[in-house]
């Protein structure tokens, strides 16, 4: 039983690992959004793992991430239409890299995030 839980843990954040990856090698090739990420981050590896985490806590409880959202995009050059583009590319993302009801949740979750830059940026 205890093993039966471990490996659906081990899916889970597998699938959270695939949502991450996938969706940011499709938004560092997006036109728009690319650069604004290319020129922000210095680091991708450890942004990656900031996303893993932030998604583990999201969708599945954990205790991994313990930042702050909506701080490191202050002062980003990001306006509405960037937000729109951001959730074009994230719901058909998250579609075919989660469970049905997880994906649901995640775009939930990405809608809200973008819901509070979009007060932000405006
Ligand atoms: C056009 C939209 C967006 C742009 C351009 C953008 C860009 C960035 C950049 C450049 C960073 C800082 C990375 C670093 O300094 O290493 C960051 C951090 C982050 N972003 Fe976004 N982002 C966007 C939308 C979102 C959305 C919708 C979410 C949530 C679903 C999100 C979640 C996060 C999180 C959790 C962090 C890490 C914060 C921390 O350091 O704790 N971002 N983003």
């Amino acid at each position: 039983m205890e093993s039966a839980i471990a490996q659906a843990d081990e899916a889970d954040e597998a699938a959270v690992t695939r949502l991450v990856d996938s969706f940011y090698d499709r938004i560092r090739a997006e036109p728009r959004l690319g650069p604004i990420f290319e020129n922000a981050i210095q680091d991708w590896d450890q942004h990656l793992q900031v996303m893993r985490d932030f998604w583990s806590r999201a969708l599945l409880g954990t205790e991994r991430y313990h930042g702050c959202v909506m701080s490191p995009h202050f002062g980003l050059p990001i306006e509405a239409v960037d937000l729109d583009r951001f959730l074009e590319l994230f719901r058909p993302t998250a579609d075919s890299t989660l469970p049905a009801d997880t994906a649901r949740r995640a775009i939930q979750v990405a809608e809200a995030v973008t819901q509070n830059l979009r007060r932000a940026v405006k």
